[in-house]
């Protein structure tokens, strides 16, 4: 049988997948370049039939649309997310959907914020001052650490909430922009005042919290961590599951918030970064650690006979490709780490998802060196492998931009975007 969802023509919201995001109340305080649609998660959910208190589940919660929307449409969430500046900007939104944070006092603090006046090294370490200054003229950024100091001043339980706020006025104001998969300091960007940027979000925040009706009796839990800590919930706990993991090669997810993890000091360093995020994330060609690289063989010890019929191909292609570029890079060293991590995940989800229950990925395919790694594919028999039945795949996009075909091999043919569907029997 097939999903009304893959026979109906693509639905225009969802074909560009992040594409409606900063339309949406409250997904647009905050929006994610790699995030889809806040249409798709409800497409899902209509498509499951869920009944009231029912949870949906997102292992790759990122800036949060999946747990953000199911709880608008009125089901509890459970997401994890390993960046700990994307979990605490996610959960924030998931508070504020429930209702449980006090814009009031956010703003009030704001407006009277005056330009810290003392050392700016007394509050950062070198590395990260010195990049903050690269992309935040000094006067925004004077305004901002006096923000950042009087958060302690914030009650408990609306400190993410101001967190969030603030964040976006720090992107606002910054001249930082994704370029490519990376975000990097920009002359282009049209950047904002303090002021400016906190009349901006003030007019989001107060037009979306007081006119969408308060969510009471749902429950939310956004895990700022790895999805590999999801072993530790029950089994059978939700309903639905909706996510896209990192893609092999697209953005480095720490390096793309390097601004924030300084500013609020999650990080002091680039070596803190690496230690504290990167290394904790699914292994992709940009955050690969060398400890893992080192080890990859280890890692095709958790792949199926089957999967490696068609991966150990590919690794040794990129193998011979490495001996024969200038920059050599250890791409091979990073096929069987990527599938068996998200491979386990996948796992997890199957085991936290009730029987006869939906799971929906979006995910990309990728080019290494010229070499064609069709990870929708191989994704698409993961799902299988674990047991997840009926399963369809519809190719959403090619993602052959500008960017992609000017820096990339085997750009000539377009990269697949897919949309992966399986029922958990
Ligand atoms: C494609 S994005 C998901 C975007 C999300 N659907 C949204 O709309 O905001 C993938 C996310 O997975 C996160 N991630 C990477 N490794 C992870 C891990 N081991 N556990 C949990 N999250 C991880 C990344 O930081 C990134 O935010």
């Amino acid at each position: 049988m097939q999903l009304s969802l893959f026979t109906e023509p693509i639905h225009p919201a969802i074909a560009p997948t992040n594409l409606t995001s900063s339309r949406h109340p409250v997904h647009r305080w905050a929006n994610f370049i790699a995030g889809y649609s806040p249409e798709f998660v409800s497409l899902c959910i209509q498509e499951a039939n869920l009944s009231p208190g029912d949870t949906v589940l997102d292992p790759f919660g990122g800036l949060g649309t999946t747990p953000v929307q199911s709880l608008l449409d009125s089901f509890s969430t459970i997401s994890c997310e390993a960046n700990p500046y994307f979990a605490d900007l996610a959960t924030a939104k998931c508070q504020a959907v429930l209702g449980t944070v006090n814009p009031d006092e956010v703003f009030s603090i704001l407006h009277q914020l005056v330009p810290y006046e003392g050392e700016l090294t007394d509050i950062y370490s070198v590395d990260a001052l010195t990049f903050l200054k690269k992309i935040i003229p000094e006067t925004e950024l004077r305004v901002l650490v006096s923000a950042k100091i009087r958060e302690s001043e914030i009650t408990t339980n609306n400190k993410l909430f101001y967190r969030l706020v603030v964040s976006t006025i720090l992107e606002l104001t910054s001249k930082s922009q994704t370029d490519g998969i990376y975000k990097a300091p920009t002359t282009k960007k049209k950047s904002y005042s303090f002021c400016d940027a906190l009349l901006r979000i003030e007019a989001q925040v107060i037009e979306d919290f007081y006119s969408l009706p308060k969510k009471q009796n749902l429950h939310c839990d956004f895990i700022k961590d790895s999805a590999h800590v999801l072993s530790s919930q029950p089994a059978s706990i939700a309903s639905l599951c909706i996510t896209s993991p990192p893609y092999l090669n697209n953005f480095d997810y720490a390096e793309m918030s390097r601004m924030e993890l300084y500013f609020w000091e999650y990080a002091t360093s680039w070596r803190e970064v690496t230690d504290k995020v990167r290394s904790v994330l699914i292994p992709n060609t940009t955050t690969i650690p060398t400890s893992i690289k080192k080890n990859h063989e280890f890692y095709a010890k958790q792949l199926s006979f089957d999967f490696l019929k068609y991966v150990n191909p590919l690794v040794d292609e990129l193998k011979i490709r490495r001996t024969q570029r200038a920059g050599k890079k250890d791409y091979y060293s990073l096929v069987f780490p990527y599938f068996a991590e998200v491979k386990k995940i996948f796992a997890e989800c199957f085991r936290l998802l009730k029987s006869n229950t939906d799971i929906h990925v979006i995910i990309g395919d990728a080019y290494l060196y010229g070499v064609h790694i069709p990870t929708g594919k191989l994704t698409l028999l993961l799902l299988q492998e674990i047991g997840f039945e009926k399963t369809q795949i519809k190719l959403l996009r090619t993602r052959g931009n500008r960017w992609i075909l000017s820096k990339r091999e085997g750009a000539g043919t377009p990269i697949g975007e897919y949309w992966i569907y399986g029922r958990r029997p």
